[in-house]
């Protein structure tokens, strides 16, 4: 009887294993599909990952861009949580960098320039006098090689690689790049980079989606709650440019150490808030660089949606949207206006090649870089 009992039990438990594990891979998903061609002729895929939970990520191959993030709100609805566009010809028309991956180097390096071993390069400029998110033909311009796998632990990732050859916008080294988004079943976007050069080089990898947690095109971000992990910033020039400085934000409208409205503070008569036309400035992270450290917190009171922003990198550009102008018409046909989205990037400080005292992005021949960031989903009362 007592072994009749152990058997039934032992089946029951092994059922629940196989049913568990049968529904995961069961809603687990990947596909793909073309979206459409580029000028110059190079088809684009447009992929979408499903997790267990059925939070879904589109993700193309052209700038490797999440075009849409579905995340649950408190009541279990999913939403669109990027700002975004509907077809690849309005991505081709131009954009501000809605939902891609950036590089050779996130940010600015002033009047494009740097030296490294005794060389001067000049990179492409496109910001006024200065290099911004890697040149004219960035990361976010290329077509990448990519292809979905299914990970270990029954998740979903896409595997996107590109080689950036020696002086592409001015940079020295061929640089081999390989960025993998994964679609995490803890509702999470996790995205690996890594990258190696055969020549000296300087390098700083981000990711630039735009969120609402209200749901693209559903208003400015304003009363989003905030926390940045963060007790110092780098302020800039009126060219956006890091003075060298590493300064407190305790007490002024940069303080985002404990929870407050993105909204809050953002016309206070602050002169690097003027500079910006808003927030649009890197934190120095608290967390310890290279280790993953929780960076940045938010908070959407009316959907209850949270999202947490982890990651290796020791700083953040907390940008919000300050140069849409409803110009761009969103996914859902809703006009993206200013503020509509913002910015949580990570990343070495803007100007690094430039500011020997700033964490170094230098690249040495024969070594890796690795960086890790999560953007986790979660809801809250
Ligand atoms: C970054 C920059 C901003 C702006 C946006 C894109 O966040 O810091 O100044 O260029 O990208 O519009």
């Amino acid at each position: 009887m007592r072994s009749i009992n152990k058997f039934l039990i032992t089946l029951s438990a092994l059922l629940l294993v196989f049913a568990s594990t049968f529904a995961v891979s069961a809603q687990v998903n990947m596909s793909k599909e073309s979206f459409g061609r580029t000028a110059d002729g190079q088809e684009v895929q447009l992929f979408t990952l499903t997790n267990k939970n059925g939070m879904e990520a589109r993700i193309m191959d052209y700038g490797g861009i999440v075009v849409s993030l579905k995340v649950p709100d408190r009541t279990a609805t999913l939403g669109d949580v990027v700002l975004g566009l509907n077809r690849l010809d309005d991505y081709l028309k131009g954009h501000p960098y809605f939902g891609a991956l950036i590089g050779r180097y996130g940010n600015r390096i002033a009047k494009g320039r740097f030296t490294l071993n005794g060389v001067e390069y000049k990179l492409a400029v496109n910001n006024g006098e200065n290099h911004l998110h890697g040149g004219i033909k960035g990361f976010d311009k290329v077509v990448w090689n990519a292809k979905y796998v299914k990970t270990t632990k029954g998740e979903v990732s896409l595997v996107l690689t590109y080689l950036s050859k020696d002086g592409e916008e001015g940079y020295p080294g061929n640089l081999d790049v390989k960025v993998v988004y994964t679609l995490t079943n803890n509702n999470e976007l996790r995205i690996d980079y890594t990258a190696t050069t055969d020549k000296d080089t300087v390098v700083n990898l981000t990711h630039h989606s735009y969120f609402n947690l209200k749901g693209e095109g559903n208003g400015d971000i304003l009363d989003h709650k905030l926390t940045i992990n963060a007790n110092r910033f780098t302020p800039t020039d009126a060219g956006s440019i890091p003075t060298g400085e590493l300064k407190s934000v305790i007490g002024g409208p940069f303080d985002f150490t404990k929870s407050t409205a993105i909204g809050a503070r953002i016309n206070q008569p602050d002169q690097q808030l003027q500079f910006g036309k808003g927030y649009d400035h890197n934190y120095v992270l608290n967390g310890r660089m290279g280790t993953v450290h929780l960076a940045a917190t938010v908070f959407e009171p009316t959907t209850g949606r949270v999202m947490e922003v982890f990651t290796t990198e020791p700083g953040i550009q907390f940008y919000t949207g300050n140069f849409l102008d409803g110009t761009l018409t969103g996914k859902s046909g809703k006009v993206y206006q200013q503020r509509y989205g913002f910015c949580l990037e990570t990343q070495h400080f803007p100007d690094s090649p430039n500011q020997p005292k700033f964490p170094t992005t230098t690249l040495r021949k024969g070594q890796t870089m690795h960086s890790t960031t999560i953007y986790r989903f979660s809801t809250r009362k």
